[in-house]
């Protein structure tokens, strides 16, 4: 039944045409925006790296979590830049937290919009790292930490000590009224043990979204520097995903799963595509995605250069990244995204 019967370009030739056979669609409901909270008031200040992106104080948080909600996004996720750092990331997990005050505040204004807590320890961490570390016995300073270790050797981040502090954080968002638990630390067994002490607490009804499938990505470099989360010696590749392996992606999702996860994240989106494909073939569980600060910054510099259009860029990024499976995005993108699908 080839050619000429077979004519492929009779369903191209309008627009409406096309959007009749058009097999996925993006709308603004399917996508999540992050906001990056930060001390003070009145405060917007732009991310060199992430031209369009701010730190916000939570007022200005409030005032974008309406707009974000009057476009018809339904959900931010939040991240935050505490006022002080140290080595157990208390600003995580403290009750007055920086994430914790500005929840409270988007929830009491602005009640319908969906909260996601990312819970990770590196944006509150001295050392920058997404968990508690130790220095090898063998580290010249033992156990005082004097001067921050340099070689791998010399450390190492401990997984099962973190796993509280993650615990104790998952809690504390959820009592400030966040409504979708996402932990980012790749730490084992984190979502059980996130699963456990939010049951604990009362909070059996709060969903967990896994960053299950989360690569060790150099696509994260805008982010540390939105976050201030760039760790202060080494780095990630002991507990985030090498990004040559899709079977032990697979591995890790199922594990989430079986942990409890609601939802599960593949992250970065664009260059892990294949990724997404393969969870959502095997998996019944929601899957996002989350399109990080680099697959937005390189957007974002060709297009101030004028070298790609951005608005079609944008919508093709996020058509395939939703054509590869992902049910939801996290995007730097969704409020214009919004207002050009409006
Ligand atoms: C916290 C976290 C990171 C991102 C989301 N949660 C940074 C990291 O792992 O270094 C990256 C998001 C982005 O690049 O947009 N661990």
């Amino acid at each position: 039944m080839g050619f000429p019967l077979t004519r492929l370009r009779r369903l191209r030739r309008t627009p409406a045409l096309r959007s009749l056979v058009r097999e996925t669609r993006l709308t603004p409901d399917c996508l999540v925006y992050p906001l990056f909270v930060c001390p003070g008031d009145g405060v917007r200040r732009e991310v060199p790296s992430m031209p369009g992106v701010f730190n916000l104080s939570i007022d200005e948080a409030v005032r974008e979590a309406r707009e974000t909600h009057a476009l018809g996004v339904p959900a931010l996720i939040l991240f935050g830049l505490p006022e002080k750092k140290d080595e157990v990331a208390t600003g995580a997990w403290d009750e007055n937290g920086i994430v914790q005050r500005a929840a409270h505040a988007i929830k009491s204004e602005v009640r319908e919009i969906l909260l996601v807590g990312d819970v990770c320890l590196c944006e509150y961490t001295s050392h920058g790292h997404c968990g508690v570390f130790k220095l090898s016995p063998q580290h010249p300073l033992g156990a005082a930490v004097a001067s921050p270790p340099t070689a791998r050797a010399d450390y190492e981040i401990e997984n099962d000590a973190t796993l509280e502090l993650l615990a104790r954080t998952a809690v504390s968002l959820a009592r400030a009224g966040v409504d979708i638990i996402a932990p980012s630390d790749m730490m084992d067994g984190r979502v059980g043990a996130i699963r456990k002490a939010l049951d604990h607490a009362g909070f059996e009804n709060t969903p967990i979204l896994s960053y299950a499938a989360k690569f060790a990505s150099a696509f994260y470099g805008p982010f540390r520097e939105a976050a201030d989360s760039a760790p202060q010696f080494g780095d990630r590749r002991s507990y985030q995903m090498d990004g040559a392996n899709r079977r032990e992606a697979l591995r890790e999702i199922a594990l989430d799963v079986e942990e409890g996860a609601d939802m599960v994240m593949v992250k970065p989106a664009m260059p892990y595509l294949d990724v997404i494909a393969a969870a959502r073939e095997r998996f019944d569980v929601p899957i996002a995605a989350y399109q990080v600060s680099g697959e937005y910054a390189m957007i974002e510099a060709a297009a101030r250069n004028r070298w790609l259009e951005r608005d079609r860029v944008m919508v093709e990024s996020l058509i395939s990244i939703r054509r590869a499976g992902a049910g939801m995005i996290v995007t730097y993108f969704a409020k214009d995204a919004a207002r050009l699908l409006g």
